[in-house]
């Protein structure tokens, strides 16, 4: 996830420019550049955060009433000067800011190469400049030559154009990625999100997928990619900035936990990347897996999974643990460390000792951390920068990333298949907010609770006492279902409400009876199950019910929406702000 802006002014345009991108620096944080447009362009960018940028290059001392921005979160190359946004082609005549994927830029770039094009960076974008130099160079104007070159490119993208040989024009386009419009006074304005532009116009038209805006003096055009107009519908915001920031959200924990569709999404894309790696991974005799917090909940669907599938043995070990087990790694171990930050020190403590006689791979969300430098191989989740304190679209993502690299190695294509409808059955979880906002009314005020689970459902019941905890405070305990009888069934009574996870498949008749243990101690039930499961319905005080026929194996990725939803509305009847819960930070970089 990235920001990008793009303004046509009366005035200076880089101070506006600077201004703009700050308010998308939650999208992305670790480069920041701005391209203006005064006969030739000027463009001034490097790796850091907005404010340490600024400091070092005064990003707005650059001449010129039109051009663009762009705050980076590094998916293709390292966040280094040279790989921040904005990028040129050849001559320097054009400059292009993007946010998304190009799946298809190496074949791209090794035939524009062979076509005696220069690149200066490691970045997918580049090559969007680089195309629209082409086509501009067989004859088309700038608007033209965008059309083509994202006729040429696959993946997602909001781009912003701007060329030294059309002053007064901006070209932005949009698939799969955000893209508005903003109509101001004799001036305009394209940016990622509305928060951007707030302060100049609350008059926002929304762009849909292959569609194209040309900012030009008189206004603002919008062509469908055939280069018809289309009159589209000018929206009037009424949010304060900080509403706009969170997308109309309260919190950020809430956006992120529905920005989840999107970022399974943007992970899967990664699935060509897995694969190739892949066939090395077969040669292991065994997989351990070593991670923090949510970030271990994740690993141990890793470890079902791989034993399930591949038939591989696998252990889970939590970081701050990880030196007890050295004595068992040996050069036929994989060890895979998984975590959000690629900063956490117990993970990278871990990562120390396995890379002295393990092979290492890590499973990080943000590229050129600690991590992923130090380990031999490196799958990025694509989830973009979490905000809020608590995990939760990176836990999905490491979910599917995990999901994906056990099918890549057992190689059926039918898995790939069902993963790929996994965001609909995470929609349809996400339309449970009513249901879920009435039961945390009612349990609000618990002082503790119970989750529980079996197989593949145990680390979705330890994920949502782990959620419970951190936002909420109250105690929260997640169980092996078939675990319970032996020692905390004491701690049952009618006071204590057990949330089961209990999707249909093997486990559920076993789940169903540690219910009825429960149950006949007095505990008062929340089920997580089907909406089509009478059986689960009439064992349970409440049914939170998912829609659809999702397998067992496959369901600690919607599964895990209710209960990141359910922990979000208590603390919010508590009066506890989620994104910052007390005694938590983002990041643990202490052993
Ligand atoms: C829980 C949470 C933490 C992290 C843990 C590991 O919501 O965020 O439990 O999962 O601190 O962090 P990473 O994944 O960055 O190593």
């Amino acid at each position: 996830m990235c920001g990008i802006v793009a303004c046509l002014l009366n005035d200076k345009a880089a101070p506006v420019l600077l201004e703009c991108v700050r308010r998308l620096e939650y999208r992305g944080y670790d480069s920041v550049g701005i391209a203006t447009l005064s006969g030739d362009i000027y463009v001034k960018k490097d790796e850091g955060k907005i404010d340490d940028v600024q400091k070092r290059l005064d990003l707005t001392n650059i001449p010129g009433n039109m051009g663009i921005a762009h705050v980076r979160w590094a998916t293709h190359g390292l966040p280094t000067g040279n790989n921040a946004h904005p990028h040129t082609d050849c001559k320097k005549r054009i400059a292009v800011v993007h946010n998304g994927i190009i799946e298809n830029y190496k074949e791209l770039k090794d035939t524009l190469q062979d076509e005696g094009h220069i690149f200066t960076s490691d970045t997918d974008t580049e090559v969007i400049a680089h195309l629209i130099e082409k086509y501009m160079e067989m004859g088309n104007g700038l608007e033209a030559a965008t059309r083509l070159a994202t006729k040429d490119i696959k993946g997602s993208y909001a781009i912003a154009a701007i060329s030294a040989d059309e002053p007064n024009r901006i070209i932005g386009v949009r698939k799969e990625s955000p893209l508005i419009v903003g109509v101001g006074e004799n001036e305009s304005f394209i940016a990622s999100d509305v928060p951007a532009i707030l302060k100049h116009t609350k008059k926002v038209i929304y762009l849909n997928d292959n569609e194209m805006v040309i900012l030009n003096p008189t206004g603002v055009l919008i062509k469908d990619m055939d280069g018809n107009l289309l009159d589209k519908k000018v929206n009037i915001i009424e949010w304060t900035s900080d509403m706009a920031e969170k997308g109309g959200y309260k919190h950020f924990m809430l956006k992120e936990i529905h920005e989840q569709p999107e970022v399974i999404k943007n992970t899967l894309m990664e699935f060509s990347e897995i694969e190739k790696v892949v066939a090395k991974f077969l040669e292991f005799k065994r997989i351990c897996f070593v991670a923090c917090g949510t970030s271990y909940h994740a690993s141990l669907v890793g470890k079902y999974l791989f034993e399930t599938l591949l038939g591989i043995p696998t252990d889970v070990v939590l970081a701050s643990e990880f030196k007890f087990s050295e004595g068992a790694l040996d050069a036929e171990t994989l060890v895979i460390l998984i975590s959000q930050s690629g900063e956490t020190a117990d993970t990278l403590k871990a990562l120390k000792i396995a890379n002295k006689k393990s092979e290492t791979l890590v499973i990080v969300n943000v590229l050129g951390s600690t991590a992923t430098r130090e380990a031999d191989h490196v799958i990025y989740t694509r989830a973009g920068p979490e905000i809020g304190v608590a995990a939760t679209k990176t836990y999905i993502s490491q979910l599917i990333s995990i999901y994906m690299l056990a099918i890549a190695m057992n190689g059926d294509n039918k898995l790939l298949e069902m993963l790929q409808i996994v965001p609909s059955y995470v929609k349809d979880a996400l339309g449970m907010e009513d249901e879920i906002i009435q039961i945390a009314k009612k349990y609000k005020d618990s002082s503790d609770f119970f989750f529980i689970g079996r197989g593949f459902s145990y680390p979705t019941a330890l994920e949502g006492a782990l959620k419970l905890k951190e936002i909420t405070y109250i105690h929260g305990e997640g169980y092996a279902a078939g675990e319970l009888k032996h020692g905390p069934l004491a701690l049952i009574d009618d006071d204590i409400p057990v949330l089961a996870v209990v999707p249909p498949g093997d486990s559920h008749d076993k789940t169903l009876s540690n219910i009825e243990e429960v149950k006949a101690r007095g505990a008062r039930i929340i089920a997580l199950g089907s909406s089509e499961d009478e059986a689960l319905r009439s064992e349970a005080n409440h049914i939170i019910g998912l829609k659809g026929e999702i397998t067992e194996m496959l369901s600690p990725i919607p599964y895990v929406v209710p209960l990141q939803l359910l922990s979000y509305y208590i603390s919010i009847e508590r009066g506890i702000d989620p994104d910052k819960p007390k005694n938590l930070a983002k990041c643990v970089t202490v052993e």
